[in-house]
């Protein structure tokens, strides 16, 4: 089996798992340090996990709704323990989302279970959802044992109701009060930007970068005026800018490129985007 190994001198380089990153790694067996693998697959096909015979797999996780009002049950966070614990993965990645609501409250025992939204979605934008977001944290790190835990930050695709800070204020004031390292994904951050009309630079600068462990980068798409997030197309030339901005400060263990959600992902252009980011990382 092999394992993820930080080094302080060198990113390490990996790709989100998919068809492209699974015919990407056949291709060049040693351009890639590991593979970031959602628990979801992981618990919905087992077998996925033995691609850790050739290649180190990082545990990325959409199911712990830190940011929500409704707990994960015992069993997923007990799943997702284990899975950490089988794959040695050195944190666990978490959406700073939620992606479970209250039952409908219908007639039928379905709508007396928690609503899954099968999607991450980025919560109010207040002090009401940073103090819920420190205790599920709290809550999970107990569950999680010695793993560590990194917190995504969300795509914003507009003004979110009751909110009363800007998404870098937000970030800022989890990562004053809880015990998580940051995973920032570049796309999510410049969609956020996009469609608030903030600047980049500046919310940059607002950011708790010192925190970073793994960034992320893929592909963005506008429709009807709002920029959405979108792994089947490659990431603009803006992200490949802010990752040169961001590395001036900090040197993150881990760069994850993620081109998952098209089951045929231009090859070229994966190959040609992981050796600019590896041209990046070592210029910085
Ligand atoms: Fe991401």
């Amino acid at each position: 089996m092999k394992y993820f190994r930080s080094d302080p001198a060198r990113t390490q380089l990996g790709l989100a798992y998919g068809p492209s990153a699974l015919a990407y790694l056949d291709a060049h067996p040693d351009a890639l340090d590991y593979i970031e693998i959602p628990f979801e697959q992981l618990r919905h096909t087992p077998d996925a996990g033995a691609l850790q015979a050739h290649m180190p797999l990082v545990l990325h996780c959409a199911s712990v709704s830190v940011a929500g009002t409704v707990a994960p049950s015992a069993d997923t966070m007990r799943a997702i323990a284990d899975a950490a614990e089988r794959l040695q993965t050195p944190w666990v990645g978490e959406h700073l989302a939620f992606v479970s609501a209250e039952p409908l409250g219908g007639e039928t025992e379905a709508d007396r279970d928690p609503t899954t939204l099968t999607y991450t979605v980025c919560p109010q934008l207040s002090e009401a959802s940073v103090s819920r977001v420190v205790e599920n944290v709290a809550a999970a790190r107990r569950q999680l044992g010695d793993t560590p835990l990194l917190l995504e930050n969300s795509p914003q695709y507009f003004e979110i109701p009751g909110s009363t800070m800007p998404m870098s204020d937000f970030i800022a004031a989890v990562f004053a009060r809880c015990d998580a390292g940051l995973l920032l994904d570049l796309t999510h951050f410049l969609i956020t930007c996009l469609n608030t009309g903030a600047d980049p630079e500046r919310e940059l600068d607002r950011l708790p970068l010192s925190r970073v462990v793994e960034v992320h980068i893929s592909g963005l798409s506008v429709q009807s005026g709002i920029a959405w997030d979108d792994h089947a197309v490659p990431a603009p030339p803006q992200v490949f800018e802010l990752l040169r901005r961001v590395l001036r400060d900090v040197r993150p263990q881990a760069l994850t490129v993620e081109y998952n959600w098209s089951a045929a992902f231009p090859q070229p252009i994966l190959h040609r985007h992981l050796l600019r980011v590896r041209e990046l990382l070592e210029a910085a």
